[in-house]
């Protein structure tokens, strides 16, 4: 007999191994919402058939709601039952109509998966197992079906009634209420279902694809935020005709719509015909949206429309495959947005963005594969991992193929799988077979877990005009996988005369295979440097022996945007790892390569912005066997100093254009502003008793975000009485604007100033904070757990407060709770005695009774 004390068997383990067919299909759905947020009916109908061969009863996957009743063929059966949370009905036909009735509440779904509540209206989120909490379903992504949905709600409340497809009827009820009916005519799994119920307003427009349809694009969003969904829609407008242009994929509908809710786990959802975004993600204007907001719009707003190919059209098997729409799409929103401004900032921005999350992820405890063998809560796997690192194995077949063949295999693919749920071998056969080669070693990318380590180094015989470049892979153990198989690096590659500058030949694709291999370059004359990994080919960490002095030729003469911030990157962090080791370091190569950068005309102003940038300190820290957080910050704060004092008035410069030019959302202005905001930090880093005033003004000049932000988060390191004026003033002018209240509290949570714990402390009482909201609960919690220095302030308080938020989040919505929950996992990098105080805040929520799976899987498996 269990007794209370019992420990609760661990949850339960789903294996790709065990992936076997759906027994019974569903080809058609028709869903009746009598929609109410207290208590709503759901009236489903489901046309089942027999899937080969077999005795098995039908099972359908159900959460939470209240079962009413079940009927069969039209007559009411008794003979179901309740197994765990699955619905059982024996069958003994091939094919039948089951019909179920079940009761939700959405305004008590804090969980925000299924039907929930917010901002007053009613929305949905399935993906990726949400739609069991609506009806009793076999939710799983192989069991496609056609949607017929009727909603009723109250006319006043919410006269608003949207769902996937195309509207069919609508019409009143003399009870104040109002129905209206949608049909979708693409067979889709459950997790794609969508509905909005609510009193929105609306952007549209239309778009005519390249066969010459219509479709009526629509924003829906509260009514006084219609006039920021201008970008958005544009943004939407551009990807329709980017995809036919650059992939051959027309939308296929006659309706578009896009629905803006505050309340959202993610960014925002694919589902047919009915994307639902977070606000965060759609709305924009000068005054309240920076320039990196603007960026983002226009890229989640393209991801999601892509999937209307790479998802939707064509979706996952199984969750194992989640990749497979992810990493594709991730692939396709970069190309995008590469080509609507700078192909190299871009790229530069996704490289730090998978070196901040997807490399110490792949070097934790959470390391996983690009397609995992097992999961405990598949919410846990929509990571860096799958979305990021599985964009660069599509980049390096892309790569490998050419444009052409690319091309080719994607058009293979689509033209195969189109109305199928497919896997990522499917994808790569394609690759394989359009592109003539051969991928079977490629394939481990899928299946090893880790970033490879190339080490190269670069020998030279002035006599016989010969260089040969040695190269070596290791790919690192990972939990569950030890001995790792050299993997397929395709690396970019060109030497350049260490005199002259000049390229010592074309640049060459080496594919490196084996655990080492050797490259000879002849005729060179010149003493040559090696640029390796250009444009970021691979997604490897490079060890090379190139000198301060070789890096430094690079960042001024390579012809590769990207090999050139990179070299400069190189560059800054080894004299920051020698500065946090020995204290101090030379410093004179990084201030001549930052000199050089920002006294070169011919650079892009946004590219030099990235290319002064110092790295983070979480990446300095992911760079050293023990992490030692003050002297990290004293290293990167005294080369700050340092470069901020000796080109004073370069960085003066800088801060000075843009302020005589009004705000325009074009890519060179961007570019000034950008490295304008980088100035800024720079002049206030150098000590100047004016920074803060000058801080102030273009705080208070400031016609956009942009810049009104970027001079909050340089006083807000500060201790400057202009600090908490700016804060004051920020808060108030935005005291309604739940989007840029988030940027208060985070500005606050990135502060290096030493109360900084102490300070987020305060905030999380503070009447604006709630752990209910995502995006505010990511703002404070989120950001404080990634302020390297602040979180893990000697004493351990920063680890006990994340776990106090964890737990209370949990309670409320697991998904968040388990998300923010990673730093906690980093405690093997650092010394015993932090390490010692992070174990034991793991141990503290592994313990805590009656937490959620997602949780439980996140802690659990951060202490192995
Ligand atoms: N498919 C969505 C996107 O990437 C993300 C949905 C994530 N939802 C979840 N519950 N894990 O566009
Ligand atoms: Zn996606």
């Amino acid at each position: 007999m269990a007794d209370a004390r019992t420990t609760p068997a661990p949850p339960a383990i789903t294996h790709r191994s065990d992936y076997a067919p759906p027994s019974w299909l569903v080809p058609e759905v028709a869903l009746d919402f009598a929609l109410d947020p207290a208590a709503t009916r759901v009236k489903a109908r489901l046309a089942v058939t027999r899937n080969g061969a077999h005795d098995t009863p039908l099972r359908l996957d159900g959460a939470g709601q209240v079962p009413l009743a079940v009927s069969v063929d039209g007559a009411t059966v008794n003979d179901w039952r309740i197994e765990g949370e699955q619905l059982v009905i024996p069958l003994t036909g091939n094919a039948h109509v089951v019909e179920t009735e079940v009761e939700i509440a959405p305004d008590r779904n804090t969980q925000l998966m299924g039907l929930y509540a917010s901002g007053g209206n009613l929305c949905t989120q399935c993906e990726a197992e949400g739609f069991r909490r609506i009806t009793w379903f076999p939710d799983r992504p192989d069991v496609l079906a056609t949607y017929r949905v009727r909603m009723s709600a109250d006319k006043v409340r919410f006269p608003v009634l949207l769902a996937n497809g195309d509207p069919v009827a609508a019409g009143d009820d003399d009870d104040g209420t109002h129905w209206a009916e949608w049909h979708d005519p693409w067979p889709k799994p459950s997790y794609l279902f969508a509905l909005v119920a609510g009193d929105l307003a609306v952007n549209r427009d239309t778009f005519t694809t390249r066969s010459g349809r219509e479709v009526a694009l629509g924003i829906w969003v509260r009514a006084g935020d219609v006039p920021k969904t201008d970008h958005a829609l544009t943004a939407l407008k551009l990807s329709m005709a980017w995809d036919e242009r650059v992939y051959g994929r027309e939308y296929d509908l006659d309706v578009f719509n896009i629905v803006a809710v505050d309340d959202f786990n993610f960014g925002a959802m694919e589902n047919k015909g009915l994307n639902i975004f977070n606000s965060r993600y759609i709305l924009a204007d000068p005054d309240t949206a920076t320039d990196y907001d603007y960026d983002a719009i226009a890229a989640v707003v393209a991801h999601e429309y892509f999937h209307n190919w790479s998802g939707n059209r064509i979706t996952c098997r199984d969750w194992f495959q989640l990749s497979l729409k992810e990493g594709f799409t991730v692939y396709r929103d970069q190309g995008f947005s590469a080509d609507q401004g700078s192909a190299a900032v871009k790229r530069i921005e996704d490289v730090r963005g998978l070196r901040a999350a997807q490399f110490p992820e792949d070097a934790g405890p959470l390391a996983h594969p690009v397609r995992p063998e097992s999961y405990i809560e598949i919410s846990n796997f929509y990571t860096a991992t799958i979305y990021n690192k599985g964009a660069e194995l599509i980049r390096m077949m892309a790569t490998m193929l050419g444009p052409q063949r690319f091309r080719a295999a994607t058009d293979l693919y689509f033209e195969r799988f189109d109305g199928t749920a497919a896997t990522c071998e499917d994808f790569v056969a394609c690759m394989e077979e359009a592109g003539g080669i051969d991928l079977s070693q490629f394939r481990l990318w899928y299946s090893q877990a880790g970033t490879p380590r190339v080490s190269a180094t670069l020998a030279h015989e002035p006599g016989s005009g010969r260089a040969t470049l040695n190269l070596a892979q290791k790919v690192p153990e990972t939990p569950g996988q030890s001995d790792k198989q050299p993997q397929v690096l395709p690396l970019r590659v060109r030497l350049f005369g260490g005199e002259t500058g000049q390229p010592l030949g074309e640049e060459q694709l080496v594919i490196l295979s084996d655990a080492s291999a050797s490259v000879t370059f002849e005729t060179v004359t010149e003493r040559p440097v090696v640029s390796l990994n250009r444009g970021f080919s691979a997604p490897v960490i490079v060890e090379s022996d190139r000198s301060a002095e070789d890096l430094a030729f690079l960042a001024r003469h390579d012809d590769d945007a990207f090999a050139r911030y990179e070299a400069m990157q190189q560059l800054m962090l080894d004299t920051l790892i020698a500065a946090t080791i020995e204290g101090e370091a030379d410093t004179r190569a990084v201030v001549a390569a930052v000199a050089d950068t920002l006294d070169d005309p011919a650079l892009d102003r946004a590219f030099v912005a990235e290319a002064v940038l110092l790295p983070s300190e979480n990446f300095i820290g992911d760079q050293l066997s023990v992490v030692d957080p003050e002297a990290i910050f004293r290293a990167r704060e005294g080369l700050r100093r340092t470069l901020g004092r000796t080109l004073e008035p370069q960085w003066r410069a800088a801060c000075d254009i843009a302020l005589r030019r009004p705000y325009a959302y074009t890519p060179e202005d961007k570019g000034i502003r950008r490295l304008r905001n980088v100035a800024l930090g720079y002049v206030s880093a150098s000590g100047t008793p004016d920074a803060a005033a000058l801080a102030w003004a273009q705080f208070e000049a400031a016609d956009n975000m942009t810049d009104r932000q970027g001079a909050l988060t340089t006083l807000a390191s500060g201790h400057a009485p202009e600090r908490d004026a700016a804060l004051d003033v920020f808060y108030n002018r935005y005291a309604d604007n739940p989007l840029v209240l988030d940027k208060w509290f985070q500005t606050q949570a990135l502060s290096s100033r030493d109360d900084t714990p102490v300070l987020v402390a305060e905030l999380a009482q503070h009447p604006d904070f709630t752990l209910a909201n995502p995006n505010r609960a990511r703002a404070l919690v989120g950001a404080f757990a990634v302020n390297q220095r602040a979180f893990h302030a000697a004493g351990g308080a920063g680890y006990r407060w994340l776990t106090d938020q964890l737990l209370a989040l949990d309670r409320l919505n697991p998904q968040t709770s388990a998300r923010l929950l990673p730093p906690l996992g980093r405690w093997r990098r650092f010394d015993p005695i932090r390490a010692e105080a992070m174990r034991a805040e793991l141990e503290r929520i592994v313990a805590t009774a009656g937490i959620s799976k997602d949780l439980f899987e996140q802690a659990s498996k951060s202490l192995k």
